[in-house]
């Protein structure tokens, strides 16, 4: 037995001390204690177990890190776009501790091969963590299984094309690709555009002249999205697999949104800062091609509805689609292009999110836990990984970013991190930034500069509820499986009529 004076004190690691906490739910005055990476105590302040390390968070806000669930870190492939260094640099001075990479590199991410090289890529590189997403294509749908083994964070399906030019799959393909994911459990996330209308529509656009920035959202106007969401979703729910919408930016989805979830399919889906605050309108101005992307930024009558789906739960969370392109490829030395149609689609956008957002909350529009739930557990809940990030949590990995709400700064190209030096917010003030960054209790980006440590990211893997498949016996697996039942023996009939709900002339068991 110690006598209480000479009791050994546990000593934590860290101690956040004399902050804000900001959970989905609360804001409050309290410490957190970090060991060994993880949170291990909040406290009220003062509380919180000695520890080697103090910081003090005077006047800030504590949120758990950002998750963003759509970036293009571009390699293998496309290295002069961006790498897992500048990436990573540019999340987490953004306040991004974890991102999600799409497959459309080159090679796509179609194989658990393509994935081994993508993760090596991106073990050795990123200060940030990060799931891979495997590609759903027509071509590789006997890699599903083994791209899921392999650990992906959930599936991509390219409907609409876009960079990378992957091509959309068919119909057949699509639904037995969802047949497929269905038994797996596993997110698909959906660029959902129409690609024969949008393609049809840009090669009239082309044939009549048109070369101007609004001619790329007139190829692909507003029933370009509409029609793909709707189809991902009757897919959706005629299989049971759970599907995430990409950059939603049409304000015309959101009643179909709100209806598929009512149906309750398991449909999660983002939008973008740029659909929020950059309007189709100001394309037009000198320099405004850069804002060309896909799907495009429409009209800003299309802003307030998106705004309010944010908080009336039609839209899930805050993504970037970080894609960036050199000045070349988006003729950003320019101020007009020679042709829209040689403009490349996307921009950078993983490292202005946080205070894009956070300006939001300074101005009246959000709450700070709304900024929590859209940014941080809400995608942490959709790709499951609840269990270690997304929120300040006793035992969750120590992401945390100290917030100065009051901090201002002018948004400029030349001082992103990325690699992909063009910018949709060229002098736009943000009010509301990130001072700190950690990882797993390491700080990796402090007062606008990186300072991790290149390579300390790590390959997260998705822990999904049960999956819900549905339609079983209808699954190109199940009517072209070698062991099915003989068509027209009792066994079959009975499994046949049993699953239907006509099941009329049902027989008898035997
Ligand atoms: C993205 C890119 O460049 O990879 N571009 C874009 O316009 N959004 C691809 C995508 O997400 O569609
Ligand atoms: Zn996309």
């Amino acid at each position: 037995m110690h006598s209480p004076e000479t009791a050994p004190q546990s000593v934590v690691d860290t101690v956040i001390t004399n902050g804000t906490l900001v959970t989905e739910t609360a804001m409050f005055a309290g410490d957190i204690a970090i060991h060994e990476g993880r949170i291990v105590a909040i406290s009220s302040p003062g509380f919180a177990p000695p520890a080697a390390r103090v910081i003090d968070a005077t006047g800030r806000m504590v949120l758990p890190g950002c998750i963003d669930v759509h970036v293009h870190f571009r390699v293998p492939g496309m290295g002069h776009k961006e790498d897992w260094q500048t990436g990573s640099q540019a999340a987490a001075v953004g306040g991004v501790t974890t991102v999600f990479d799409m497959p459309n590199t080159s090679p796509a991410t179609a194989t658990p091969e393509d994935l081994a090289a993508k993760a090596a890529l991106a073990e050795a590189a990123s200060i940030v963590d990060f799931g891979l997403y495997g590609l759903l294509g027509e071509q590789n749908l006997d890699q599903i299984d083994a791209l899921a083994a392999a650990g992906v964070i959930g599936f991509k399906l390219f409907l609409g094309n876009t960079t990378g030019d992957l091509p959309c799959p068919s119909d057949g393909a699509v639904l037995e690709g969802f047949e497929i994911l269905a038994e797996l459990g596993l997110r698909c996330s959906i660029h959902a555009e129409n690609s024969p209308i949008l393609f049809w529509r840009q090669k009239a656009l082309q044939a009549a002249g048109r070369t101007d920035a609004m001619a790329h959202l007139a190829a692909r106007t507003d029933i370009v999205a509409v029609e793909a969401l709707n189809r991902a979703a009757t897919l959706a729910e005629w299989t049971g697999a759970r599907i995430h919408i990409v950059h939603e930016s049409c304000a015309r989805s959101l009643p179909h949104i709100r209806w598929w979830k009512s149906r309750g399919v398991d449909l999660t889906v983002e939008t973008l800062p740029q659909y929020l605050y950059l309007s189709a309108e100001e394309s037009l101005l000198p320099g405004g091609h850069v804002l060309r992307m896909n799907p495009p930024i429409r009209e800003a009558a299309h802003q307030a509805p998106i705004w309010a789906g944010l908080t009336d739960g039609s839209i899930d969370m805050i993504a970037t689609d970080h894609a960036p392109h050199s000045i070349a490829e988006k003729q950003a030395d320019r101020l007009a292009p020679d042709s829209i149609w040689n403009v490349a689609c996307g921009f950078p956008g993983v490292e202005t999110s946080l205070p894009l957002m956070l300006t939001a909350v300074n101005d009246g529009r959000l709450g700070l836990p709304d900024v929590v739930r859209l940014m941080a557990g809400a995608p942490a809940r959709a790709f499951g990984l609840s269990h270690c990030k997304g929120s300040l949590t006793l035992g969750a990995d120590a992401d945390i970013v100290l917030v100065d709400m009051k901090a201002r700064a002018i948004l400029r190209a030349d001082k992103l991190h990325s690699r992909g030096k063009v910018s949709a917010y060229e002098g736009r003030e943000v009010t509301g930034l990130p001072v700190l960054t950690m990882l797993r209790g390491m700080v990796v980006a402090q007062d606008g500069a990186p300072v991790g440590v290149p390579g300390t990211g790590r390959h997260l893997r998705p822990i999904m509820p049960s999956p819900a498949p549905r339609n079983c016996d209808t699954t190109l697996r199940a009517v072209t499986a070698t062991d099915r039942p003989a068509f027209g023996d009792p066994f079959w009939l009975q499994q046949h009529f049993a699953t239907t709900r006509t099941g009329f002339h049902r027989p008898a068991t035997p």
